[in-house]
């Protein structure tokens, strides 16, 4: 193969503007046949409006664009699919009540209008055996999880023909074992002779799978990579331009009073099943408790319940020794509990509004944000200044509207929110998700903060390294209880792997 060949992407000097906003400053990217490429760089640097351009979904203001060392436009997703080029986006876009085979094969004109349910079936069953990816043809979407309906998308990508697959954070909603699966699948289609692009912010994930790096930084490259002759803290440097702080050393808080205590809790999911069943542990002001576990098995459930969003079906929520079980979210909130929820696009802003606005959600009503009723927009408009300037939002405009912002900036309006009114109670699920390395940091070290100020944290997360680095004591989850507290120390990540698994003999 001649080098012109084995290049199958070249994108040079590509910009991008959102009105004012310069997105991409004359980015490049080299991506050669049949390798795993990572596309890494903080929140904001323009790794996903770059994908968005090469699968047509933006134009370039400027910059050229080369496939297989022809010169190409790539006017929308249709131009790309032609191509050779599959996305796999991170918010799935199946069919939820079709079948696995049907969701597959929907959209894909080349068969006809009326292929038979066999002809489906058979041919997704070939591409199943061909690249490994096992799901059942026959079983609806919307009943299974989400690393098997990630793999729905990827054989649609497959059935397609896509040489070039893009995965944009494809494992930001995975359990840790659906992680090392995706990962078994990519390196199987590797193989096979296909080139990927990976966008992730976890570089153990960068250095465990992929064969090169481009890092970008505000919307420039930053440096180019080799996996295996590279580590982690180059990555890391590249793309925040300085060195990481280690977090501080956590003193160990003074026996302090019970700020939380939950006691055999009870409560349903939303398909009626039991979701916790009979939850016992307590938080103390200056504490941070970790829950670990795998994704499903209560926690959502248990914040909920906690927050006043779901009714329980038996036990008791006590802060500073009130019982609040059958609170409403609003009379919680005002004993001073505040809540990070898993999904911030779903729960925790409201994306069409100003960033001042999300910043006083569910304070609107009340003085100084509104007098008799009515809202005072120049109160709201300096504390949203003053806030987005102390929660390190970029850019720190008031006015800026939060879903335009990148993730992270999202996640900072959402704790600017919380944060700011001295809260007693923290309850924080998934506070990380989807966050650079530096918004990661920023986020924990606001956490630290809170707990040296004697808040109590309810820490909710499946990232194992964040549970650990953060938590005093660690609880584990296992289908609706908790199955062991242990200390942190002793807290090592097979333990909590075998426990987290419902080994709970093994781990003893
Ligand atoms: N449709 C849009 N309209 C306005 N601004 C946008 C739009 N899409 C992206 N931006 C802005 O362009 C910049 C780059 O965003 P992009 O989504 O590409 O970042 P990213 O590297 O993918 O970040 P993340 O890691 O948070 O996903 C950000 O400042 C973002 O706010
Ligand atoms: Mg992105």
């Amino acid at each position: 193969m001649s080098a012109e060949t084995s290049m199958l992407v070249d994108m040079r000097g590509i910009e991008k503007r959102f009105g004012d906003l310069v997105a991409l400053r004359g980015v490049d990217l080299v991506v050669r046949q049949g390798e795993i490429h990572a596309l890494v760089g903080e929140n904001g640097a323009g790794k996903s409006t770059l994908m968005n351009v090469l699968y047509g979904l933006y134009r370039p203001d400027a910059g050229s664009i080369r496939i297989r060392g022809r010169e190409v436009r790539i006017a929308g997703p249709r131009d790309a699919i032609a191509l050779g080029i599959g996305m796999i986006h991170q918010h799935f876009m199946l069919v939820p009540p079709l079948t696995v085979a049907e969701n597959v094969v929907l959209g894909d004109e080349r068969g006809g209008p009326r292929l038979d349910r066999r002809a489906i079936e058979s041919r997704v069953a070939d591409l199943e055996k061909r690249f490994g990816i096992v799901v059942e043809p026959h079983a609806r979407t919307e009943d299974i999880p989400l690393g098997l309906q990630q793999r729905v998308e990827i054989l649609k990508v497959l059935y397609r023909g896509s040489e070039l697959l893009i995965f944009d954070e494809p494992t930001a909603v995975l359990t840790p074992q659906e992680v090392d699966e995706l990962f078994a699948i990519v390196r199987t289609l590797r193989d096979e002779g296909k080139t990927l692009i990976l966008i992730t912010h976890k570089l153990r994930e960068v250095m465990a799978v992929t064969d090169n790096i481009t890092v970008l930084r505000g919307g420039r490259n930053a440096g180019e990579l080799v996996t295996r002759n590279t580590n982690p803290s180059e990555i890391a440097r590249a793309m925040v331009g300085r060195e990481l702080k280690e977090l501080r050393a956590r003193a160990t808080p003074a026996r302090a009073e019970v700020t939380l205590k939950v006691q055999g809790l009870e409560a349903k999911s939303d398909r009626g099943a039991l979701a916790l069943q009979g939850v016992d542990f307590d938080v103390r002001s200056g504490e941070i408790l970790g829950i670990a576990g795998v994704g499903g098995n209560g926690q959502s459930e248990l914040a909920q319940a906690i927050l006043g969003l779901r009714r329980p079906t038996g036990g008791s929520i006590q802060i500073g020794g009130v019982d609040i079980s059958k609170d409403d979210p609003k009379r919680t909130r005002a004993r001073g509990v505040a809540y990070v929820p898993e999904d911030r696009h779903l729960e925790g802003l409201v994306l069409a509004f100003s960033v001042a606005d999300d910043f006083i959600l569910g304070k609107q009503d009340r003085a100084p944000y509104a007098r008799t009723g009515v809202l005072d927009p120049v109160t709201i408009l300096r504390n949203g200044g003053r806030l987005a300037a102390e929660y390190d939002v970029r850019p720190p405009n008031p006015k800026a509207i939060v879903g335009n912002l990148s993730g992270g900036n999202q996640q900072k309006v959402v704790l600017g929110r919380e944060l700011s009114e001295r809260p007693k109670l923290i309850v924080v699920s998934q506070p990380t998700r989807g966050l650079d390395i530096a918004a990661t940091e920023y986020v924990h070290e606001r956490l630290l903060e809170q707990r040296g100020q004697g808040a109590g944290i309810l820490l909710i997360s499946s990232e194992l390294d964040e549970i650990r680095a953060l938590s005093d004591r660690i609880a584990v989850m296992f289908e609706g209880r908790i199955v062991a507290t242990l200390d942190a120390a002793s807290a090592t990540e097979e333990r909590l792997g075998l426990l987290m698994a419902g080994h709970g003999e093994a781990a003893a």
